[in-house]
């Protein structure tokens, strides 16, 4: 599977796109753990650790009933969605209220802890609460993941999920028309940011939107085009001799993906099993362009996701193949992992189990997402995309079809209808800023120039997928710095002007 958008860490914001190999489960997984200690370090050195006194109020955790089908009242199932409050910085009665909208993974305290938003809800004195999406973490019935529970999982489910909490928690607090709504989310929660002050302008008063692929698209070619910009900009460490080492090196191995060759592969690149079914070679390939589609998408999040590092070994290798090598190894090292899965009936088998994990990405429910809403294929059919053309629209529809028993057309139309349904990368709306990274991958289906006078684009210049979404740093490059002042200057100027038009 792809790499998704992700990262919810603390925001770990993940996104995943999908390709289906389990590289880019593993990749998701580690920044997940990342973004958590990142999260954790943050959060303790706001409190003044390990000098200061931890003087601070633990965040409130429950469990909401919520129907699991908003739109059916006869069904009368519910399920438990897990939320967090933080009432540190609350000035009552009449403090603004900030929204942590949660997506495809599981969330946890630091929602209400770290980030961006909470800095912000420092600043203004906002009670913040945030709220894990429906069939993620533990916010999912034992029974969730079965293709009869699943089916109440989509974004229109979560946006009424929010709907429902904004009740709750007015009703809990006594809030009224003075307190002011506003949501922050990224990646795919991004996209539900926005959405939410789209479809529920009453209950949310603006909505910040990082990296949000608000655009469905069945067939995603375009990630693969950013992938290879990237790795030839100059600004972070790319150039265009990597990209052209990275094309080659691919070529190299597709042209040895025959019987004859494949044991030198498996070897080479640490395979846990030998490579059988042509289905290996797709799940072969795409796990070695998860790594570049990875490093590109978390650029300088983590040790492992560092482009410069990534082209310095392609270029100075002594052939594209062993540069090739030498960045599987590094990624493996990386992860912690003593070979890689390439057999693709277990990535099928991993994809059914129903199982249910409380933490990190829910990996099966996000490929169901994609197939019911959103497609998102990181496909590599085009001529623009560096790595293995093997990687075709047709093999992730496929897993649709294998998975979830969806055929093709309807995962095509599903995609049509989202996009019907929410106005795509030009929703009509006000009050919504939409930030992106230009290395991030998936800017590409967001919204890049301003919509109106109050529906806002950022675009950071050299920075990934959701940076401002992580606490500020001093290590922060200008770009970010200055999208970190255009936010507050805005977020402040719509507090400012809710008082005023009440
Ligand atoms: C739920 O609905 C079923 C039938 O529709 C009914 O038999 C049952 O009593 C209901 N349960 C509750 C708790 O209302
Ligand atoms: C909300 O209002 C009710 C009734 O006026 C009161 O009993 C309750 O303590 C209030 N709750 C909060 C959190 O202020
Ligand atoms: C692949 O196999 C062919 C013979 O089938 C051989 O000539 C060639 O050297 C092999 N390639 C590599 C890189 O070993
Ligand atoms: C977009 O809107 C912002 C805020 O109003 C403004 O500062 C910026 O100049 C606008 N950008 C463009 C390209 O018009
Ligand atoms: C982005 O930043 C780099 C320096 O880090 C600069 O060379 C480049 O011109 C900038 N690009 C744009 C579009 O502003």
């Amino acid at each position: 599977m792809m790499i998704a958008l992700r990262l919810q860490l603390l925001l770990v914001l993940l996104l995943g796109g999908a390709d289906g190999a389990w590289n880019q489960r593993q990749i998701r997984k580690k920044i997940h753990q990342l973004r958590r200690t990142e999260n954790f370090k943050s959060f303790y050195s706001r409190l003044g650790f390990p000098n200061g006194a931890p003087s601070y109020v633990p965040p409130i955790e429950g469990l909401l009933t919520q129907p699991l089908d908003h739109f059916n009242r006869r069904n009368n199932d519910t399920y438990r969605q897990r939320y967090w409050i933080n009432e540190e910085f609350w000035k009552r009665p009449d403090g603004p209220v900030f929204l942590f909208i949660g997506g495809e993974s599981a969330e946890s305290e630091f929602s209400v802890l770290a980030g961006e938003h909470v800095e912000l809800a420092q600043k203004h004195r906002a009670l913040l609460v945030a709220l894990e999406h429906r069939y993620y973490g533990a916010s999912i019935n034992q029974d969730g993941l079965t293709l009869e529970a699943i089916r109440f999982l989509s974004s229109q489910q979560a946006l009424a999920d929010l709907a429902s909490f904004h009740l709750f928690i007015s009703q809990k607090y006594n809030l009224t028309q003075k307190n002011t709504w506003i949501c922050f989310g990224g990646s795919y929660p991004g996209s539900l940011s926005a959405w939410f002050r789209l479809k529920f302008p009453h209950l949310v008063y603006a909505a910040v939107a990082s990296s949000a692929p608000v655009r469905a698209e069945l067939d995603f070619t375009d990630y693969n085009k950013v992938v290879a910009e990237s790795l030839s900009d100059p600004v972070i460490g790319g150039s265009t001799k990597c990209l052209d080492r990275v094309k080659e090196s691919f070529r190299i191995v597709d042209s040895m993906l025959h019987p004859g060759n494949v044991s030198i592969l498996e070897k080479d690149f640490s395979s846990c099993s030998p490579l059988r079914a042509p289905e290996d070679y797709v799940e072969f390939v795409n796990n070695l362009a998860d790594i570049f589609m990875g490093a590109v998408q978390y650029n300088m999040e983590s040790p492992g996701s560092d482009v410069r590092k990534i082209c310095e070994h392609m270029v100075n290798a002594e052939s594209a193949y062993e540069g090739l090598k030498i960045v599987n190894s590094m990624y493996m090292d990386f992860i912690g992992l003593t070979c890689v899965e390439n057999s693709h009936e277990k990535s099928v088998s991993d994809l059914r189990d129903t199982k249910i994990n409380p933490v990190g990405v829910g990996e099966r429910q996000w490929y169901y997402q994609t197939c019911t809403e959103f497609g998102y294929y990181q496909t590599c059919e085009q001529s623009s995309c560096p790595f293995s053309p093997l990687n075709t629209l047709k093999t992730q529809l496929d897993l649709c079809k294998e998975i979830f028993q969806i055929p093709p057309e309807s995962v095509r139309q599903s995609v049509q209808f989202t996009n019907e349904f929410y106005g795509a990368d030009h929703p009509k709306s006000s009050r919504i800023i939409f930030v992106n990274g230009d290395v991030d991958p998936w800017h590409a289906l967001s919204v890049l120039k301003n919509q109106s006078r109050s529906e806002i684009a950022i675009f950071i210049n050299g920075t990934a997928h959701c940076a401002n979404m992580g606490p500020s740093r001093t290590s922060d490059p200008p770009s970010l710095q200055k999208a970190r002042e255009e936010i507050a200057s805005k977020i402040s100027e719509w507090l400012r002007s809710a008082e005023t038009t009440e």
